[in-house]
């Protein structure tokens, strides 16, 4: 018995056809004579009605969920009282003539229909083979693969070639912790697990490989969080001789609309909106703004400059400022709401939280303290109407909890609209502090500084612009890359500022700085987390809605049980002991 058809694809068009089924159980009613069973595969259900009496079809009262049949019969249509609405094949079911069970199913751990509320992510995860055959998961998969798809031809119709890089490598600098895998025929040596391929996407370009893409795994041994798996699958890309960023965030906002038009039919308008790191910062407190609602930050301290307010006061004299948002509509928050508020802000790094309930009149704690006039201004900077709440803080780097505050508020008020809020943030810093004060890169050391600040690299680092950029969708980094530095000289300065000696430079990236002088052609590229980027397009919250076999947030594969000890015969191997825990 082959199949002909799929369940769902059948309809009212096919009545009177003889069609051949594989599938699994889905249910089994059966009602003494008549037994029907509806019937899944890949495509869907359909139902299935069995008479009783054929003795051909006996074992049709046996079956059970997940148990695998394949029957032949014809479809006929449904009578108008059991034409079923809610179903893609309602109107029809197959009269059964011959059942052929193919496998048994134990009792499966949960319903593969539902929402799978009746267990846990970690059973589904651990019979992760079961919970495949759900519909989301089978729809999210489709997706991914359809996204895949159009990536994989926009860039091959562009001369872009899908070379792929190794696995086992060195360690590539990307802010995570490497996965080591020990070298047994060199005992005591270690490969990394590429955290990108970040630097063999640069030899690519020195390679003359000209345009270079891949979609790539990816690994990184760090906290996990829904959005954040440790192996995850990038769009990795790099083009030689580009015209400036501009070329390759054009490249990729042409990806993103063919991809949203073609899995989704959505059409994006393209250019994207774009923020240079300080604006984004200053106006919405984060460099990866969600732009689907409003309430900016304003900056009060012109505003508040005379008030003698000590803390406002001390917050301006130290070089730091007074802003704040509108909360629209939300004077009447109780006293409970607005401590939550605190907490937020308070979590964030800033101790206090300022706040003033516009009404008719004015309720403020402030108003001890600073001018009916200076309120009024304040109020108006922020246009204020009644029944609005202004929340207000003050000190040195406060725009963070200002944009954690604005979220919190748009949540909570459902002020976020629906859409697809691209957006670039170009201008980020070439460095940052770590917590003990040292630089470190903002992206990673291979991003080329703006040329226009290269004479400050070493006087005012902090000051140097680079030519980075980053893709954000509605609050969430998407991906990000740069233009790339491609002199020897330059990539050494910038190690030697991230305090990167030349023995350690020479040891770790060596083979790179050596093949920069061999003719490395001016080179940019970027890198797109594609498993957020199909989670998004899903309306999935975690990754692992969106991956086959993901790991829980302690990087464990329930289903594998994967990650576990190995025989001391391996280890004895490799070369390794255990140190006793
Ligand atoms: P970056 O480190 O920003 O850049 O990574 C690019 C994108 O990859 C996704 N991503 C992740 N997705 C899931 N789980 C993770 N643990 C994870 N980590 C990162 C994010 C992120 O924006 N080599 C550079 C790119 C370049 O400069 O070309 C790089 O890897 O969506």
């Amino acid at each position: 018995m082959h199949r002909t058809d799929y369940c769902v694809h059948l309809s009212p068009k096919d009545i009177g056809r003889k069609v051949t089924l594989c599938g699994w159980v889905k249910r089994r009613r059966d009602l003494g004579k008549l037994t029907f069973i509806d019937l899944r595969d890949s495509s869907g259900v359909v139902q299935l009605l069995l008479y009783g009496e054929d003795p051909k079809l006996e074992a049709g009262h046996t079956l059970n969920r997940e148990d695998v049949i394949a029957i032949s019969g014809v479809v006929a249509a449904r009578s108008q009282a059991n034409v079923n609405k809610e179903m893609a094949t309602g109107e029809i079911e197959i009269q059964v003539e011959e059942l052929k069970i193919l496998n048994r199913s134990i009792t499966p751990p949960f319903l593969v229909e539902g929402d799978g509320s009746d267990t846990t992510e970690e059973t589904r995860l651990r019979y992760r083979y079961v919970d495949l055959r759900r519909e989301r998961l089978q729809r999210n998969l489709a997706l991914r693969h359809r996204v895949f798809k159009v990536i994989r031809d926009y860039f091959s119709d562009l001369g872009f070639l899908e070379i792929e890089t190794p696995f086992l490598t060195k360690s590539t600098p990307e802010g995570a912790r490497d996965f080591l895998v020990p070298s047994r025929i060199s005992p005591g040596q270690f490969y990394a697990l590429p955290q990108s391929p970040q630097l063999f996407k640069q030899l690519f370009m020195i390679g003359g490989i000209d345009r270079y893409f891949q979609l790539v795994k990816c690994f990184r041994d760090e906290d996990l969080r829904a959005d954040r798996q440790p192996e995850f699958t990038q769009l990795d890309l790099e083009v030689s001789f580009p015209h400036g960023k501009e070329q390759i965030l054009e490249l990729l906002e042409g990806m993103l609309v063919k991809v949203f038009g073609e899995v989704l039919s959505i059409d994006l308008s393209a250019p994207f909106s774009r923020l240079s790191y300080a604006e984004a910062l200053a106006r919405y407190g984060s460099d990866k703004p969600d732009l689907r609602f409003g309430m900016e930050i304003h900056d009060l301290s012109q505003l508040v400059g005379k008030s003698e307010f000590r803390i406002f006061a001390e917050a301006i004299e130290s070089g730091g400022k007074v802003a704040g948002i509108n909360a629209s509509g939300c004077a009447g928050y109780s006293r409970s709401a607005i401590d939550r508020l605190q907490e937020v802000s308070r979590y964030a790094g800033v101790k206090d939280l300022f706040w003033i309930k516009v009404s008719e009149d004015i309720t403020s704690p402030l108003a001890k303290f600073l001018p009916r006039s200076m309120i009024t201004a304040i109020r108006e900077e922020l246009s204020a109407q009644p029944g609005d709440l202004i929340l207000i803080l003050a000190g040195a780097s406060i725009e963070k909890a200002l944009g954690e505050l604005r979220v919190e508020v748009a949540q909570r008020e459902h002020l976020i609209n629906e859409g697809w809020n691209f957006l670039w943030v170009t201008d980020f810093p070439l460095f940052g502090l770590d917590e003990e004060g040292n630089l470190t890169s903002e992206h990673h050391p291979f991003t080329s500084p703006q040329e226009k600040d290269l004479a400050r690299l070493e006087s005012e680092p902090l000051t140097v612009l680079s030519n980075a950029y980053d893709l954000i969708l509605n609050g969430t980094e998407l991906g990000s890359g740069s233009i790339r530095i491609h002199s020897r000289k330059l990539q050494e300065r910038i190690f030697r500022l991230l305090n990167i000696s030349q023995e350690e430079a020479q040891l770790l990236f060596g083979f790179f700085l050596h093949a920069l002088e061999y003719g490395a052609p001016p080179h940019g590229g970027f890198a797109l987390g594609l498993d957020r980027l199909v989670m998004m397009m899903a309306n999935e919250e975690s990754l692992r809605d969106v991956i086959a076999f993901p790991k829980t947030t302690t990087g464990f594969c329930p289903l594998t049980a994967a990650p576990m000890p190995v025989k001391a015969a391996q280890l004895e191997e490799l070369g390794l002991k255990l140190r006793e825990q």
